[in-house]
């Protein structure tokens, strides 16, 4: 089993003098993506720390923060399995402790889609990110391509500021219905579940759409629309196809980075999906190596 520490302090000790390290930052309630987070960190790092904390601050007072699922033996178990050796599990205050008065606040790649829905929310990540990173000083840090944007904000970040870090961004694991597996999926019963493979379809939609020629991005977008509309419990906050800087444009180019991203409320829960608008960057969604993820 991996160990488990506590405090920031416990943490620089477990770590003194480990030149090679990999971090896999999460909020717990680890899942097939987490764990191949997990296994690219080991097979690239001498020691592998996984950081379990249920950041409050990327919460907004309206989110989920108190449901948020948790369930630390759980995690301890897929975390031994995947290859982890440390986990990192601080308490609210030990990472904002009274007087604590500092914030990362990105422009630009920050600002739309779930920057516009989340007032706040990348300020967050941004925050406890570089915290992390501080924390435990990794030579590479593991981030999924299920989050797009926090993708691009965390690269953007360690850009801007010369963290001496490697961002290694993984692709999303996916149940065999094409549903991203998240934590939150969790909220849902096995019907729910199915008909959220709608956010999938849509985007799957899209990248047919663009196979086929379309390049304007009014067309490229309905076309994703037009699907999600089949499912009345989903309710679009956006569908939106963006660069690599999350900017939209009119008509799009080849660029590898051009991406389709949704999000949208079914069932009383925020999923959130995106996809390369090139279907051919990953065929068939899946990667060599991907097992089949359960449901969850
Ligand atoms: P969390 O949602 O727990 O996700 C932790 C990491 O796992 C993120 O990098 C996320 O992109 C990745 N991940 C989640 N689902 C995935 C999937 N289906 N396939 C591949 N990777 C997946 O994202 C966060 O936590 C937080 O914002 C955090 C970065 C830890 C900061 O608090």
């Amino acid at each position: 089993m991996p160990r488990v520490v506590r405090t920031p302090a416990e943490l620089r000790a477990a770590l003194r003098g480990q030149p090679s390290v990999g971090l896999v930052p999460t909020m717990g309630y680890l899942h097939t993506g987490h764990a191949t987070l997990i296994r690219a960190a080991r097979a690239e790092n001498a020691v592998v720390v996984l950081s379990v904390f249920v950041n409050p601050m990327q919460f907004g007072p309206k989110e989920d923060l108190a449901r948020y699922p948790r369930d630390l033996d759980r995690d301890l178990r897929v975390a031994a399995e995947a290859g982890a050796d440390l986990l990192f599990v601080p308490e609210a205050g030990d990472m904002y402790p009274t007087g604590f008065s500092t914030r990362v606040e990105l422009s630009g790649v920050s600002e739309p889609l779930d920057g516009a829905a989340r007032p706040g929310h990348f300020t967050g990540v941004a925050t406890v990110v570089l915290k992390l990173l501080n924390l435990v000083q990794p030579a590479r840090a593991y981030f999924g391509e299920k989050d797009w944007q926090q993708l691009a904000v965390v690269r953007r970040m360690v850009a801007d500021l010369n963290v001496p870090v490697e961002v290694v961004g993984v692709p999303t694991v996916r149940a065999e219905s094409g549903l991203a597996l998240s934590s939150r999926n969790a909220y849902l019963s096995a019907e729910e579940l199915e008909r959220a493979t709608v956010l999938s379809r849509a985007l799957r939609a899209v990248q047919a759409a663009y196979a086929g020629g379309e390049r304007d991005a009014a067309r490229l977008r309905q076309a994703g629309l037009d699907v999600l509309a089949t499912e009345p419990e989903a309710v679009p906050d956006y569908l939106a196809v963006v660069d690599g800087d999350m900017r939209e444009r009119d008509a799009v180019d080849d660029d590898p980075m051009n991406r389709v991203l949704v999000a949208a409320r079914m069932f009383g829960v925020r999923l959130i999906d995106n996809m390369p608008l090139d279907a051919r960057q990953h065929p068939g969604g899946q990667h060599p190596g991907d097992q089949h993820p359960g449901e969850l």
